[in-house]
């Protein structure tokens, strides 16, 4: 079955919300209610289908002339098939030229791998950033040229 990337709706708000609590315990996982704010604040969000299950989503915000990864997350079953790479690329559109920013663990070789391949760069480090864990943060730059 192939797998399809699409603009996320409401109703995706409770899957994302369980696969975050999955892939981000203890780091302050996203509640339905804050996927359902972020998609009525029009922020970029996307969802992967495979048949009917969403699968994965990726999230942006665009702020004037910068825009910022909000979170990018595959199914655990489902990762190392290029779906993460796919959301990427597919949400890198909507950035219109813009310097995109995102913050991401400092432990998180796969992300740190996948973003560094897509042309971001580590630019600073948010000491203590993600909560309750107080895991640091690279804060990574992908410039608007690209
Ligand atoms: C990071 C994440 C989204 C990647 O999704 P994915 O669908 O598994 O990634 P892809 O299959 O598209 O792989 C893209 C690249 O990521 C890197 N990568 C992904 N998983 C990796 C792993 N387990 N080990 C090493 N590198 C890995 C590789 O560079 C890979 O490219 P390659 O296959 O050519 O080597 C996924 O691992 C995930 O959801 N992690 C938990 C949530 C998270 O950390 N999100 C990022 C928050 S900032």
């Amino acid at each position: 079955m192939s797998v399809v990337i699409e603009p996320m709706v409401a109703a995706d708000a409770q899957r994302c919300a369980e696969l975050e609590s999955v892939l981000f315990d203890g780091d302050d996982p996203w509640s339905p209610e804050a996927f359902l704010e972020a998609l009525a604040a029009g922020h970029h969000y996307l969802s992967a289908r495979e048949g009917r299950s969403l699968i994965g989503y990726v999230g942006l915000a665009r702020v004037g002339s910068e825009a910022e990864i909000h979170t990018l997350a595959v199914d655990p079953e489902h990762q190392r098939r290029g779906i993460g790479r796919a959301l990427l690329r597919a949400i890198l559109v909507h950035t219109q030229g813009a310097t995109v920013f995102l913050e991401v663990r400092t432990d998180n070789d796969s992300a740190i791998r996948l973003y560094r391949s897509e042309g971001f760069d580590v630019i600073g480090i948010r000491r203590g950033y993600y909560r309750p864990s107080g895991v640091d943060a690279f804060t990574m730059r992908r410039q608007a040229h690209q």
